[in-house]
């Protein structure tokens, strides 16, 4: 269920496994390939996809950086995550580039996904389980081995599943993220996270000509209320360091807002219902873990169902959930730590302010504390 990352991925690595599957969506394809999200992937990400033969596009048009930068109190610092994780990097590649690789991948093996499904319902997964939609007017029903709900943290999977078999912890936190994407060269060849005393600032990119950049926001912020010119002159005060470092302007292209929150179920498992991704956790996007916990999700979720089929040994599905767990909360404890140290809490005092600038001091000048920030953004094993 879901033609997301996670979906796609899973389908495509179903396939190369010999195992069929059918993917249902419930927008149109032009909206997932055009939907603008995550940018950062971690090196088993890159890994995983290029092992299943998607990485060529990423292997080309990919941008590979060594490190991040941190600014505060008018100063950028540089954390080397290659000098500090024996010679691990990130790569920024769009999430929709993905997407639209893993689509063109699918097409390839003549087995495209539904893409405009309506009134999807599922059905009897503790048994033999069922999925029925509406397609182009039809009634459709699937019978099938097992369920993966990849439908994302609004889905129907997660909410099918009775209150008594899993436990959702959930956390709310009291900001927003205001994103464009303008026509302007980076002018910065690394990422740049800042806390300024007007809150936080993020510059990344998507191409030698796009840059993405992040504000944080009120919840629930009107975009509409936000024109270019004061987007570029919040954005410019809160990322300009004192060595005359700026983000580029040019035409903003796109711009939305989104809301912050963590959730976390347990188990990712409901009979024959398996979750995956967003529809089993979310993070705050501060740490850029959410794709790369949804890649990691389905890597081993494919590798349980290739087992069951190739040896009839089930083992590996009954520890999916466990493993995947121990990777989710330790993305949300550094997801956790990224947001609440990078941003201004609107009740919080120039106390919490201040402790905020002294962890960022020493996270970014203690050879200890810059290993544990390198170690947590690259990812783990
Ligand atoms: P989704 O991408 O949400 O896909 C789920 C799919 O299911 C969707 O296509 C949806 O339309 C479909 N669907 C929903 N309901 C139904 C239904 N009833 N029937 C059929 N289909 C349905 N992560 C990172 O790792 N790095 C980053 O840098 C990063 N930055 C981010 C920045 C922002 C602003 C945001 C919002 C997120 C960011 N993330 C980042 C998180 C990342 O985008 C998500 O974790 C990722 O999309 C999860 O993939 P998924 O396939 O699980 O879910
Ligand atoms: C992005 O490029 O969209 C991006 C980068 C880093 C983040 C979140 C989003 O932490």
């Amino acid at each position: 269920m879901g033609a997301g990352p996670a979906g796609l991925l899973l389908g495509h690595l179903l396939h190369l496994e010999g195992i069929d599957s059918t993917i249902l969506e419930s927008r149109s394809r032009e909206y997932v390939i055009e939907r603008v999200r995550a940018g950062v992937l971690e090196p088993g990400t890159v890994a995983t996809l290029t092992a299943a033969g998607v990485g060529v596009r990423l292997k080309r048009e990919g941008m590979h950086h060594g490190g991040i930068q941190m600014a505060f109190g008018g100063r950028r610092h540089r954390v080397d995550f290659e000098e500090l994780t024996g010679g691990r990097s990130i790569t920024v590649y769009g999430q929709n580039e993905i997407v639209r690789d893993l689509i063109d991948a699918h097409k390839a093996a003549g087995r495209a996904p539904f893409f405009e499904c309506r009134q999807v319902r599922i059905a009897d997964f503790d048994s033999a389980p069922r999925i029925e939609f509406e397609h182009n007017g039809e009634e459709y029903q699937v019978a099938c081995d097992f369920i993966a709900g990849c439908d994302g943290s609004h889905g129907i999977c997660r909410p099918s599943i009775p209150a008594a078999c899993v436990r959702v912890y959930a956390r709310e936190f009291p900001f927003a993220w205001l994103g464009i994407l303008a026509e302007a060269p980076p002018s910065s060849a690394e990422l740049v996270y800042a806390l300024h005393e007007r809150g936080f600032a993020l510059f990344s990119m998507r191409s030698p000509s796009i840059t993405r950049l992040y504000l944080q926001c009120a919840p629930g912020e009107d975009a509409s209320r936000w024109n270019d010119c004061r987007i570029w002159d919040e954005l410019t005060t809160r990322l300009e360091t004192a060595d005359g470092w700026r983000p580029n302007r040019g035409r903003i292209v796109q711009k939305n807002v989104a809301g912050m929150r963590s959730m976390v179920v347990a188990p990712m498992r409901c009979g024959r219902l398996f979750l995956a991704g967003d529809a089993a956790h979310i993070v705050p996007p501060a740490g850029a873990k959410g794709l790369n916990l949804a890649v990691a999700d389905v890597r081993l979720l494919a590798e349980a169902l290739a087992a069951y089929y190739r040896a009839g040994r089930s083992h590996l599905l009954d520890s999916y959930s466990d493993r995947c767990l121990a990777r989710v909360w330790r993305a949300q404890r550094f997801s956790y730590w990224m947001t609440s140290t990078l941003h201004r809490a609107p009740d919080g005092s120039e106390f919490d302010y201040h402790r905020q600038l002294a962890e960022l001091e020493y996270a970014t000048t203690s050879r200890a504390a810059m290993t544990s920030l390198a170690e947590n953004y690259v990812g783990w094993e």
